[in-house]
């Protein structure tokens, strides 16, 4: 019933509806809009300028990440009729740098077995699904179908797996005629398949999600698979469903040793409200996963990370990850008209080891270094008294500096409606924080800015760079080269004009530099 719960009455009356038509209506209804209409010019009111967001219309997470020929495929939950969740289709776009991004048409839409859930897509190279040539290896994408009379029926089987296969690098795709390639013999939550090749075993490895645990497949052709193993029961965060699973190595920075990360996406249950994504670092060997330790951490402390996972077949097998930038807490009722969310900036994900814990720590790629233009640089402010800048619009600009983690900083980024966004690091708590309760638009969801937000990090007196990165509607902080993270959205009615930095103590920060922003639309 999750989903049913999700979703305000406004959206419940035509749904009810809806759900008694067969499902090869939904598709007739929305076959139109797979010609992408010129409609925007990205200029509304909180619009992402650099940030990808759908031309018109709700997303939510970010499916079926793959790189292939020269391009990086985002495809997205995509409901092509309004701005609130509805019947599920997979959206698409396509960038070359991850940052600047080509909207394509739709690339698979319900069909008699269900609205399209979140899903991954992989090249199989070998064309070991046979679905392609040796010649022209297809881009095969795995779903997770949901049929939603089956959900209102009562029933506990309306989730099942299902693939599709793309022979011109992911322009047009035709479903498997034997699907679903895993059925569901009760249970309720059942989904989210993330597909990978396992070099060392040999085969695909599925994850998917079940409720409170992950389950691992295998297979040697995408289309039938063999459950192997469960994991998460009695670990990890479970305040709420398991969500969009994602498994991959990482080789320990500076070393040769290698972990398996398990990122685990939960709604509820994140530490600072609503949807958050959790990850595990362990080992599997190619059937099984095991953790290093009981507890689990977080991929980032803002609000508005969720659902993300990462690539398949990076050209330099860097492990990229993207978000979805909100919060089922109030994702469909955040103030925008045309189209609602945006994704987390693409991000490399590294490992790194400090006092014998893995830490996951992640970088904007480095494309995004291209848009940037520099307007002030300074190599070291005194904050003996407040730090002030000026600046037309703070909405789509960087800042960066370093400073130590022993000494406590305020940054307040303001505009003349009295509107506030302030992050903190506060040695004495050992925790930093972001408070967008005055930021802007606030009131369309309780829960959006009920309590200031807090990231508790380890007191030093290491230096570390402070980056901050903020879009028309949202904000993204990177500390301790990423890893220290906060994505949160903002709304603020007019840009933030106003930069203040301070500190209690009468301390310096260096480096400084407030750079603009491209738009990439
Ligand atoms: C995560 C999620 C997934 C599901 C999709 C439906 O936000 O709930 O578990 O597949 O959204 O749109």
């Amino acid at each position: 019933m999750v989903y049913i719960r999700r979703i305000s009455l406004l959206f419940i009356l035509p749904l009810l509806f809806s759900c008694g038509r067969n499902n090869k209506d939904v598709k007739q209804s929305t076959v139109d809009k797979n010609k992408i209409e010129n409609m925007t010019n990205y200029t509304e009111q909180f619009r992402p300028q650099f940030h990808f967001s759908p031309q018109r219309k709700w997303m939510n997470d970010p499916n079926g990440l793959v790189y292939n020929d020269g391009v990086y495929h985002l495809f997205y939950q995509y409901y092509p009729e309004d701005i609130v969740w509805g019947p599920m289709h997979w959206g698409h776009a396509v960038s070359k740098d991850m940052i600047s991004w080509e909207h394509k048409a739709i690339a698979l839409y319900p069909d008699d077995h269900g609205d399209i859930f979140s899903g991954s897509a992989v090249l199989d190279s070998d064309n070991t699904s046979g679905l392609g040539t040796e010649d022209n290896p297809p881009l095969v994408a795995i779903f997770t179908y949901h049929l939603m009379a089956g959900e209102k029926a009562g029933r506990n089987d309306f989730q099942t797996q299902g693939i599709a296969y793309s022979l011109d690098n992911g322009d047009t795709w035709t479903k498997y005629d034997g699907n679903p390639v895993i059925g569901n013999t009760g249970i309720k939550d059942f989904r989210d398949p993330k597909v990978f090749w396992d070099y060392q075993a040999e085969h695909w490895v599925l994850i998917l999600v079940a409720g409170d645990h992950a389950k691992f497949y295998e297979s040697d052709n995408l289309k039938d698979w063999k459950h192997l193993s469960d994991f998460g029961r009695n670990q990890g965060a479970h305040g709420g469903v398991w969500e969009c699973p994602d498994l991959f190595k990482l080789k320990v920075e500076g070393t040769d040793e290698e972990k398996w990360i398990l990122l685990i996406s939960i709604n509820p249950g994140a530490p600072n409200g609503g949807s958050g994504t959790q990850y595990f670092v362990g080992d599997f060997d190619g059937k099984t996963f095991t953790a290093d330790h009981k507890d689990h951490k977080w991929i980032d402390m803002g609000a508005d990370n969720y659902a993300g996972v990462t690539y398949n077949n990076t050209p330099k097998n860097e492990r990229i990850f993207i978000g979805w930038m909100s919060n089922w807490n109030y994702a469909q009722n955040t103030p925008t008209k045309e189209w609602r969310s945006a994704m987390t900036l693409p991000r490399k994900l590294s490992l790194i080891k400090e006092d014998n814990t893995y830490y996951i720590t992640s970088n904007v790629v480095e494309s995004f270094n291209d848009r940037i233009s520099i307007v002030k640089e300074e190599e070291s402010i005194s904050l003996d008294k407040t730090f002030m800048l000026e600046h037309q619009n703070y909405n789509q600009s960087e800042i960066k500096f370093q400073t130590d983690l022993s000494k406590p900083i305020e940054i307040a980024f303001k505009n003349q409606m009295g509107e506030t966004l302030i992050f903190e690091i506060d040695p004495v708590k050992k925790e930093m924080s972001l408070d967008r309760r005055k930021s802007g638009l606030t009131n369309f969801e309780v829960r959006f800015a009920n309590k200031i937000h807090s990231l508790p990090y380890i007191v030093s007196d290491k230096v570390v760079d402070v980056r901050i990165i903020l879009d028309w509607s949202s904000i993204e902080i990177f500390v301790d080269e990423g890893k220290y993270v906060m994505t949160e959205q903002i709304f603020p009615t007019e840009f933030y004009n106003n930069l203040q930095i301070n500190s209690k103590l009468k301390t310096t920060i260096n480096n400084f530099k407030l750079n603009t922003i491209k738009s990439i639309w």
